[in-house]
């Protein structure tokens, strides 16, 4: 704050004695004070300080129908505290009692007369400078309460867009997550098509196979146990808005008895895919321990991985399904002799919708392979090199390992047959 801002103030005299306020004036002006404004009826104070508004009140105590006493406490009870004007008391009277009533009343200062001009000056010049420092701070804090006011109504504004755009978030997960289910649905369910269509024509279209009832029974058994499995299929359609009831339980399962009704269930795509290829199959199962879980879901897992197998065989190749006991958990794998998979490939290939296949392929089969596996608390291995086949090896808990916790208690979400494969246990090489 410069001297010239603190010579810009106004003052009020406020005096019955004209003479003291022509004095007082005088020296005023001849300090460098030119705002002034000089008044001998104090019954018009409030008045004048509407319409002049004083920086300072140069205030007289004894006068006659409002006394200085009188003023000071109308200011103290009409005035903000953010609108006190300060006000130095100048009186003639020396007594205690005198200035401790004037301060009590709220004087901001008490001189009394006759004053000393230097002390008078720098009394006005420090009352000035303290109010106009006030005003500055007032001013100051204006300025950041409404800063405050601006980004907190920014800050709200941001917080409900982000509320908005999280809302939006989990409204496309759910969609694109049920997409995904329901692509993946109809992927599993084309195949248990593709099982019935095929052993039926086989039956239709072959008499000796009709004629053998061994024969006929057995394509019979397929085709039921690919019914059943589809009808399974569509279930998962309703466990996306209804959790998994007890019926659907886990029950004791023999994963190499699995493994054979899987082959002769994907045979049928070996016929219509591999015409004219050459593709052996073999098995080495080692395994009759039982695993808990969901029959059809686990042939729907070695199918989707025989299928896979089968398509990366071009010419001539040799699939093997072995069954295993490791300390604890039945392992399944899947392994064939075709074209192996890139590191692009390995790194992306249970991503929902992933596939190297065009219009053949939809790229949710080893997704559900995932899902499912999941759900049975099991893991998945993919090794694989271009041109040195690939073998998909699964763990599953022998069910005595199993954890207590099993999937009737899981969410609906969580039981989609797609699930996100960063949280499932993979190891590819
Ligand atoms: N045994 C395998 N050998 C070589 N590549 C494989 C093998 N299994 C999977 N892949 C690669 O992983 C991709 C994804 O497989 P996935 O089963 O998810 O879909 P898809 O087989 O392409 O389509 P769909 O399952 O609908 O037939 C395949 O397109 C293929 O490139
Ligand atoms: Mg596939």
């Amino acid at each position: 704050m410069t001297e010239a801002t603190i010579k810009e103030a106004r003052i009020l005299m406020v005096d019955d004695d004209v003479s003291s306020t022509c004095l007082m004036a005088n020296f005023l002006n001849r300090i460098g004070y030119s705002r002034l404004k000089g008044l001998n009826d104090s019954t018009r104070t409030f008045e004048i300080i509407e319409t002049f508004r004083p920086d300072l009140i140069l205030l007289d105590l004894a006068m006659p129908n409002i006394t200085g006493f009188q003023v000071l406490e109308e200011l103290r009870s009409n005035r903000r505290n953010e609108d006190q004007v300060p006000v130095l008391v100048l009186t003639g009277d020396p007594s205690s009692e005198n200035k401790r009533r004037a301060l009590a009343a709220g004087a901001t200062d008490l001189l009394v007369k006759p004053f000393d001009a230097s002390e008078v000056s720098m009394r006005i010049r420090n009352l000035l400078q303290a109010h106009f420092l006030r005003l500055e701070i007032q001013d100051q804090n204006h300025l950041l309460e409404e800063r405050v006011r601006e980004r907190t109504s920014e800050l709200e504004s941001a917080l409900s867009d982000l509320n908005a755009a999280q809302r939006m978030l989990v409204q496309h997960e759910r969609l694109s997550a049920f997409g995904e289910m329901a692509g993946g649905v109809v992927h599993d369910f084309s195949n248990a098509l593709m099982s019935i269509i095929g052993y039926s024509e086989m039956l239709i279209t072959n008499p000796g196979a009709r004629a053998n009832e061994a024969t006929a029974l057995e394509y019979l058994r397929i085709i039921n146990t690919a019914g059943r499995d589809g009808a399974h299929v569509v279930s998962r359609l309703r466990d996306f808005y209804r959790p998994r009831g007890a019926a659907d339980l886990f029950e004791p399962l023999d994963l190499s008895e699995i493994g054979l009704q899987s082959i002769a269930l994907a045979q049928v795509r070996c016929s219509n895919r591999a015409s004219d290829r050459n593709i052996g199959f073999e098995t080495e199962l080692e395994s009759s321990a039982p695993i808990a879980g969901i029959a059809a879901e686990l042939r729907e897992v070695l199918t989707n991985l025989i299928f896979n197998a089968v398509d990366a065989t071009p010419g001539q190749g040799l699939i093997t399904l072995r069954t295993r006991e490791q300390t604890g958990e039945v392992i399944v794998e899947v392994s064939d002799t075709g074209s192996g998979m890139n590191a692009d490939v390995r790194q992306r290939c249970l991503e929902p919708f992933f596939t190297t296949k065009g219009d053949q392929g939809t790229g949710l089969g080893l997704a559900m392979v995932f899902g499912i596996i999941k759900r049975h608390q099991g893991t998945l291995e993919i090794e694989s090199e271009p041109g040195q086949g690939t073998t998909v090896r699964i763990r599953l808990p022998a069910s005595t390992h199993l954890q207590e916790s099993q999937p009737s208690a899981v969410s609906s979400f969580e039981n989609s047959a797609i699930a996100n494969p960063s949280q499932l246990a993979v190891c590819m090489s």
